[in-house]
C-alpha cells in the first residue's frame, strides 16, 4: 500500500529512503539528470533520476512522459541552495531515485494537466477524469468531502440517524417534472426518480425515527442554469416535535460548524428578514447582503405626476421602484443605459427609466418631464448626489422586483461592489403560503402543499396574505436551502387542499398512501434541505456547479463522457413494452 503523502515531505525527513508513487505531473531533462515532479492528491515531490545513482536502465527514466503513473524508491535529500523553491511546501527537499517502476503509461494528452489554465470545458468534460487530476476540481472535491463529513459528524452527535429513502419512487407532482423509469415487470407502469425525499422523510417521522438526516441524492428535469444539475445532492433533515425555531437554531449550528471545520472561520448569529422585507429592499426572496444599493420606492412620490408611463402604473395597482447607483453616474453612458435597459425586458419590464444627477442638476429625458418638486423629493428623500445614476422601473410588484432585483446584481458586478470573501447567510422568513399563478389562473403551494399555514382563516378567506411556516437559508443571494414545520393533522390539510382546489380524487390519486399515513398518530414535524452543491460552490469560490461535481451533465443534460442519455437496444424496449415514436421529419 502506498505509505507516504507527496505533498507532506519535509526537512525533518531527510536520510531515509523512501518508496512513493504518483504522476509525472512535468519533467525537465537537463541531460544526464532528470527532474520530475511527482504528483498526488496531497502535492508535488520533486524526484531526480541521475545517471549515476539510477539502479535501472537510464533510458527507462528518459522515457518517462506526463502522467505516466510510477512508484519510484530513493532516499530523501536537501535540495542545493539555488535548487530551493520557497512557492511548494516540499520545496527544499527531494528524492534522489535509486529505482524506477512504470506502472501506467500515458498517450498524447488531450490538455495538459498541470497548466494553470482553464480548459475548454467540453474537452474537461469529455476527459473528465484529466480534469479531475487538476488542483482546481480535487480542492473542490475534497471541499465538498468535507462537508459531508462534517455534517454527519455534527447530526450524529446529537443523535440523528443516517437512514436511505427510495430512488425508485411513485411520481407525486413537486415543482418539477420528474425522471420516470419504466418498469419491466409491470409494463405500463413507471416509477419516478425523486425530487427530494420530502414524502419519505416525513413518513419517518409517521414511522418514530425523530432525527432523520441523508446525504440524498434528488433528480429534477428541469431547464438548467449555471446553480441547476438535474442530478444534485441535498443534505435533507427532519426532527419530530420541532418547531422553526428549533430547526433554526439546529441548522445554523451545523452551518457554523461545517464553515469551521472548512474554512477555519467563526460565523456570528445569521441575521433574519420577513420574505415581505427581502422584495421591498432588494427584490428578491435571496439576497445578496455583501452591498447595498437596495430599492427605493418612488410610488407615493410620484403619485399624481403627470408623466403617463409612471401615472398610469400607480393607478392601475403596480409600484414604481429605483435603483440608485451612487457616485458612479460617469461610468455609464446613454448606450450603457439602453444595453440595461434590454437587460430588464428579459425580467418583462418594459423599460427602464433614468435620471443622471450632476452639477447640482437631474439629466437625461424624464428629468426635462418629471415635475420639479418631484425631482426635488427624490433628492432629498434619498439623499441623491452628484455622479448618481437613478434607474426606474415602473410595473406589476413582480415586474419591478424582479428586473430590479436582477439589475442591481448585474450592475454590483460590473462596477465591483461585492466583497468577494464575505460569507453572508441570512434566513428569509414568513414566506407566502400561496403563490397566484397567472398560467392556471389559480393559487398555488408557494413551498409545497405540506407546509403548515401560519393562519386557517387566511387560508380559506385571504390566500394572498397568508404565510407560512417555512424559511429558506440564503448565502451571497443564492438560496441555499429550505424548509418548513409540515401539517400533521388531516383537518389542516384538507382545508389546505380544499384552497389549492384539489379534490378528493386528485388528492387520494397523487398522494393518497401519504395522507393516510396522517391518520395514525402523526407527530408534529418540521425539517429543512440545503443543496450540496451550491454549499460546496459557495465555500469553493466557484459559480459553476460542474466544479463541485465529480461527473457533472451539461446544460442539455448530458455526460460527455459517457455519453448518456443514449438510444438502447430494440431488445431492451421490447422487454419493457416500450416504441419510441420518432419525430416525423420537418415536424
Ligand atoms: P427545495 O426544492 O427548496 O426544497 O430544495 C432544497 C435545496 O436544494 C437545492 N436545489 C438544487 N441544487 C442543484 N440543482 C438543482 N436542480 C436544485 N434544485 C434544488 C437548492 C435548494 O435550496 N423537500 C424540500 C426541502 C424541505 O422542505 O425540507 C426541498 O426539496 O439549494
Amino acid at each position: 500500500m502506498k505509505q507516504y503523502n507527496n505533498g507532506e515531505f519535509r526537512k525533518k525527513d531527510i536520510g531515509k529512503e523512501y518508496t512513493v508513487y504518483g504522476w509525472v505531473n512535468k519533467r525537465r531533462d537537463m541531460g544526464g539528470v532528470i527532474f520530475v515532479d511527482l504528483r498526488d492528491r496531497s502535492g508535488f515531490l520533486q524526484i531526480v533520476f541521475n545517471r549515476s545513482f539510477l539502479k535501472n536502465d537510464f533510458a527507462l527514466a528518459e522515457s518517462l512522459k506526463n502522467e505516466y503513473c510510477i512508484k519510484v524508491t530513493g532516499e530523501l535529500i536537501a535540495r542545493t541552495d539555488d535548487m530551493i523553491n520557497p512557492k511548494i511546501p516540499t520545496g527544499e527537499v527531494e528524492l534522489m531515485v535509486r529505482d524506477l517502476e512504470i506502472l501506467s503509461e500515458c498517450e498524447t494528452l488531450p490538455f495538459n494537466v498541470y497548466e494553470d489554465k482553464e480548459v475548454n470545458e467540453n474537452v474537461g468534460l469529455k476527459y473528465r477524469y484529466l480534469d479531475l487530476r487538476r488542483e482546481k476540481l480535487q480542492n473542490t472535491i475534497k471541499t465538498r468531502a468535507m462537508i459531508t463529513s462534517s455534517v454527519r459528524e455534527y447530526l450524529n452527535n446529537l443523535d440523528f440517524l443516517e437512514i436511505e429513502t427510495p430512488i425508485l419512487c411513485k411520481s407525486t407532482p413537486e415543482g418539477a417534472r420528474d425522471y420516470i423509469v419504466p418498469s419491466r415487470i409491470n409494463k405500463g407502469a413507471f416509477y419516478a426518480l425523486p425530487q427530494s425525499p420530502q414524502i419519505f422523510k416525513q413518513l419517518l417521522m409517521v414511522g418514530g425515527f425523530e432525527k432523520y438526516y441523508q446525504i440524498a441524492k434528488c433528480f429534477r428535469d428541469e431547464d438548467l442554469r449555471a446553480d441547476r444539475q438535474p442530478e444534485f445532492t441535498q443534505i435533507d433533515l427532519e426532527m419530530s416535535f420541532a418547531n422553526q425555531e428549533d430547526i433554526i437554531t439546529l441548522v445554523e449550528g451545523m452551518i457554523k460548524h461545517v464553515v469551521k471545520k472548512v474554512k477555519n472561520i467563526e460565523l456570528s448569529d445569521f441575521p433574519r428578514m420577513p420574505y415581505k422585507e427581502a422584495m421591498e429592499r432588494f427584490g428578491s426572496d435571496k439576497p445578496d447582503t455583501r452591498f447595498a444599493m437596495e430599492l427605493n420606492d418612488l410610488t407615493e412620490i410620484l403619485k399624481g405626476t403627470k408623466m403617463n408611463v409612471f401615472n398610469n402604473v400607480i393607478e392601475s395597482g403596480g409600484m414604481v421602484k429605483c435603483l440608485i447607483v451612487k457616485n458612479n453616474g460617469d461610468k455609464y453612458s446613454r448606450s450603457d443605459v439602453e444595453h440595461l435597459t434590454d437587460f430588464v425586458k428579459i425580467y418583462g419590464a418594459k423599460g427602464l427609466a433614468w435620471l443622471k444627477y450632476d452639477n447640482d442638476t437631474f439629466n437625461g429625458v424624464i428629468a426635462k418631464n418629471l415635475e420639479d418638486e418631484k425631482l426635488e423629493l427624490m433628492k432629498t428623500t434619498y439623499n441623491i448626489e452628484n455622479n448618481d445614476l437613478i434607474l426606474i422601473v415602473a410595473d406589476k410588484a413582480k415586474i419591478v422586483y424582479d428586473s430590479l432585483g436582477a439589475l442591481r446584481l448585474k450592475i454590483a458586478n460590473e462596477l465591483n461592489l461585492i466583497d468577494k470573501e464575505k460569507l453572508n447567510f441570512l434566513w428569509v422568513v414568513d414566506f407566502p403560503m400561496f403563490e397566484y399563478s397567472e398560467t392556471d389562473k389559480r393559487f398555488k403551494a408557494m413551498h409545497h402543499p405540506f407546509t403548515m399555514p401560519s393562519d386557517l382563516d387566511k387560508v380559506k378567506n385571504d390566500k394572498e396574505n397568508c404565510l407560512s411556516i417555512a424559511y429558506d437559508i440564503v448565502l451571497n443571494g443564492y438560496e441555499l436551502g429550505g424548509g418548513s414545520v409540515r401539517i400533521h393533522d388531516p383537518k389542516i390539510q384538507k382545508i389546505v387542499f380544499d384552497a389549492l382546489g384539489l379534490t378528493e380524487e386528485d388528492i387520494k390519486a397523487k398522494f393518497g398512501f401519504f395522507i393516510d399515513a396522517f391518520k395514525f398518530g402523526a407527530p408534529p414535524h418540521a425539517g429543512l434541505a440545503i443543496g450540496l452543491e451550491r454549499f460546496t460552490m459557495l465555500l469553493s469560490g466557484t459559480d459553476n456547479m460542474k466544479d463541485v461535481i465529480a461527473f457533472p451533465k451539461t446544460q442539455s443534460a448530458s455526460d460527455l463522457m459517457s455519453e448518456a442519455p443514449s438510444i438502447v437496444a430494440e431488445s431492451q424496449l421490447e422487454e419493457l413494452g416500450i416504441k419510441v415514436v420518432e419525430e416525423e421529419e420537418n415536424a
